[in-house]
């Protein structure tokens, strides 16, 4: 079998050593001030023999978080926290990038600070129910609709979120794009029922993501920027009357920006076939992700589609993921009972496999 897997790779400005990405995952273990700790450091650190790792969803602003025990990049202490989670990663020979999430409408005021809003396109709450710390599960807030002119400050959260992530060692940064967050809020006609120039017609749904990517890429080039997509997906009660059209609309709009990568989340039981409609619309690198193992992965990067291929549950128990692909090694399972719970149980003790530890 060809591995071009475990051949390096150049992502616009960001360098891979080989075509592993571990794909962002929400762990719910930041420490005090949502500021990453030396426990998030040793997580991190355990896994970068993967090719890039993208950090669990961050919120770029106190208003953009919506789960419990997410880290955030706004206060100095968050940026010194990922500073060393960074440097940890470099020491073992990885390379880091951030992925901004804003949770917009998906949030709960019990895991935000006092101060905390919880924002969205148009103030229609999700349906559903989430996890808080401090009340078990509760109801989604009523989101406060954004007025027009707050969305340029929005936007300048993303840039400034940014600035933060370069400055603290990143290699660049993705912008969360899909999984009813935010950005997806906007571009989607369920949830963006505005009638200013960010809503109504396909090409003003669009414009909250093509000018969040625009002040992203203002800080240090766009080649430093990814963008994260699953078109069709209705997580977190999102709905698009026509995702197909949407997301084309949107990738030919940013198709000459010069985007380091697009990441596309594949759902092979969606109603839009994602590869394609990336293929189709984006001429940059893609990143594919969702359900893939070693062989498929290989195939995929091997006939030219992917440039690199993600992977996420697969290194929730393999911190040597890519040393179990390359011997062949079996792979182990994770508890899903301790996904999202605090401390190491679950996070930092999943061994390496014995053949790995050398
Ligand atoms: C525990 C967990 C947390 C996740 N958190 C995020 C997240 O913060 N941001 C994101 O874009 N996707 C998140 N995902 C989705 C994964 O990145 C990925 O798309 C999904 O698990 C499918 O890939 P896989 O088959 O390789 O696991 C999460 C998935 C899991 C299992």
């Amino acid at each position: 079998m060809s591995r071009p897997l475990l051949e390096s790779a150049k992502l616009g400005a960001i360098e891979l050593k080989n075509r592993i990405v571990m794909a962002p995952m929400t762990r719910s273990r930041a420490g005090d001030g949502d500021a990453p700790t030396a426990l998030n450091a040793e997580y991190y650190a355990q896994r970068a023999s993967a090719g890039l790792i993208i950090t669990e969803g961050t919120q770029p602003s106190a208003n953009g978080k919506g789960y419990a025990r997410t880290p955030g990049i706004y206060s100095e202490a968050q940026v010194q926290g990922w500073a060393a989670v960074v440097d940890a990663v470099h020491a073992a020979g990885g390379s880091m990038v951030m992925q901004l999430m804003h949770c917009g409408r998906i949030a709960s005021h019990y895991n935000k600070d006092t101060d905390a809003e919880t924002v969205a396109p148009s103030a229609i709450q999700a349906k559903g129910q989430m996890y808080t710390d401090a009340k078990g599960m509760v109801d989604f807030d009523v989101p406060r609709a954004l007025a027009t002119g707050e969305i340029a400050g929005v936007i300048d959260e993303y840039r400034q979120a940014t600035a933060n992530a370069l400055r603290a060692g990143f290699a660049g940064v993705e912008l969360h794009c899909t999984s009813g967050y935010l950005p997806a809020q906007f571009l989607s006609t369920g949830t963006n029922r505005r009638d200013d120039r960010y809503g109504g017609s396909v090409a003003n749904r669009i414009r909250f993501v093509v000018e969040t990517l625009e002040a992203m890429g203002a800080v240090d080039g766009m080649d430093r920027v990814g963008m994260r997509i699953c078109p069709g997906n209705p997580f977190n009660d999102l709905f698009d009357e026509d995702p197909e059209e949407t997301f084309a609309t949107l990738l030919d709009a940013v198709n000459d920006h010069g985007l380091a990568y697009l990441h596309v989340i594949r759902m092979q039981k969606g109603s839009v076939d994602n590869i394609a409609l990336a293929r189709e619309h984006f001429d940059g690198p893609l990143i594919l992700n969702d359900g893939y193992d070693f062989a498929e992965a290989n195939d995929a990067v091997a006939s030219g589609v992917a440039a690199a291929i993600s992977f996420a549950r697969p290194f929730i128990g393999n911190p040597d993921l890519v040393e179990r692909f390359a011997s062949g090694a079996e792979l182990a399972g994770f508890d899903p009972k301790t996904l999202y719970t605090p401390g190491p149980a679950g996070y930092t003790d999943y061994p390496r496999a014995e053949s790995a530890d050398g």
